[in-house]
């Protein structure tokens, strides 16, 4: 990474990045699909795309022709390339995931708990029933992407990410000690402590939201349905732990901005979906939080290296720059119809992103 003088204004910082990647993102489908892709694509030029479209992506196939719609979407310019995962069921064939994998299609698997979010009802009921596939992408060297919250009615929301650990990770991580795991949007200092002390074959993704809102932002004034998703964000300390952990230079910990677009309507409702939609301004967002860290040396790694090395793909050659420049977060993106409200929405950044070397 170089942070250099602006050669034309004389005064402006700029870093240049290697290419980053989002390893985590829900693109959705259909006219959201459309409305949302160019965010991710113009920033990232891979993404881990999230199977929990309704019906879920469950075979090769339907991987496919997903892969197929979002290239579709995205501008053929950014030259984006979407990374396609499998969502596990109860009665998910191992076949089925060893084909896809082998055939270049799935890049991983997503394991959802039954109902532990946004369309994951055909989720996994017993960790047990998935253990043959399990076994499977052990075997082949294929990343699982957990959904790290017990369902539980009686488990307090806020613990949930901590209990998952107790009574599922740690017993995954024992019965089969090579599979790579990537402990999705992490929010607690127990989830960094757990992926610390794990091997190196155990690794993390942190949001952007995550490191910049704890839970008091969701009831700042009154309910903020925008800074609602899941894993809910946590204490303050947690926040902190997430800070130290992403800007630690650990190769443990990536970019995944799980950005997670509903409509205005769907949120703004007595029953308001879970979901925050970062990606227009996530690299910026990252830069924000590394600049007050003291930590732009460590944006690079934690952005584009720690992520492909973990999943054994080449490093992007292509780069990114961010200029010290304002920038301020609309209040509202997307179409009239469907109107989205980015995370950040109304503040002002101090980084701004252009495509190549500005
Ligand atoms: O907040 C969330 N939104 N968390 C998830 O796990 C799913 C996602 C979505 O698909 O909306
Ligand atoms: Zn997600």
């Amino acid at each position: 990474m170089t942070q250099s003088k602006d050669p034309i204004s004389g005064d402006a910082d700029r870093l240049v990045l290697r290419r980053p990647d989002d390893w985590h993102v829900h693109l959705r489908d259909g006219a959201m699909l459309e409305a949302v892709a160019n965010y991710t694509a113009r920033q990232f030029a891979r993404a881990i795309i999230m199977p929990n479209l309704a019906p879920p992506v469950t075979t090769a196939e339907a991987a496919e022709a997903y892969r197929a719609r979002i290239m579709a979407a995205a501008d053929e310019a950014y030259d984006f390339t979407p990374l396609m995962t499998c969502y596990l069921t109860d009665t998910l064939d191992a076949g089925e995931v060893e084909r896809g994998f082998e055939a270049g299609v799935f890049t991983a698997c997503k394991l959802y708990p039954a109902n532990a979010t946004t369309n994951s009802s055909h989720g996994v009921t017993d960790i047990a029933n998935i253990y043959p596939v399990l076994e499977a992408m052990q075997r082949m060297g294929m990343p699982l992407l957990v959904h790290g919250e017990v369902t539980d009615k009686d488990i307090d929301i806020f613990d949930r990410e901590a209990v998952f650990i107790e009574r599922v990770l740690t017993k995954v991580v024992r019965d089969f000690p090579d599979l790579k795991i990537v402990f999705e949007h992490v929010t607690t200092d127990e989830a960094v402590a757990f992926v610390m002390a794990s091997g190196a074959n155990i690794a993390a993704t942190i949001t952007p939201h995550h490191l910049r809102i704890n839970r008091n932002a969701i009831f700042e004034g009154g309910l903020r349905p925008h800074h609602y998703c899941l894993p809910v964000a946590k204490r303050e300390k947690h926040r902190l732990a997430l800070r130290r952990a992403a800007t630690s230079g650990s190769p443990k910990f990536f970019l995944g901005t799980d950005t997670a677009p509903h409509a205005e309507a769907a949120k703004e409702s007595a029953c308001g979906c879970a979901g925050i939609f970062n990606a227009p301004f996530a690299l910026e967002s990252y830069a924000a939080t590394f600049e007050e860290e003291g930590a732009l040396d460590k944006l690079e790694a934690f952005a584009s290296e720690h992520g492909p090395r973990f999943y054994g793909l080449p490093l992007n050659s292509a780069k990114v720059t961010l200029k010290k420049e304002e920038v301020v977060v609309p209040d509202h993106l997307g179409p009239a119809d469907a109107r989205l409200t980015p995370f950040l929405a109304g503040q002002t950044l101090g980084w701004k992103f252009f495509g190549g070397e500005a």
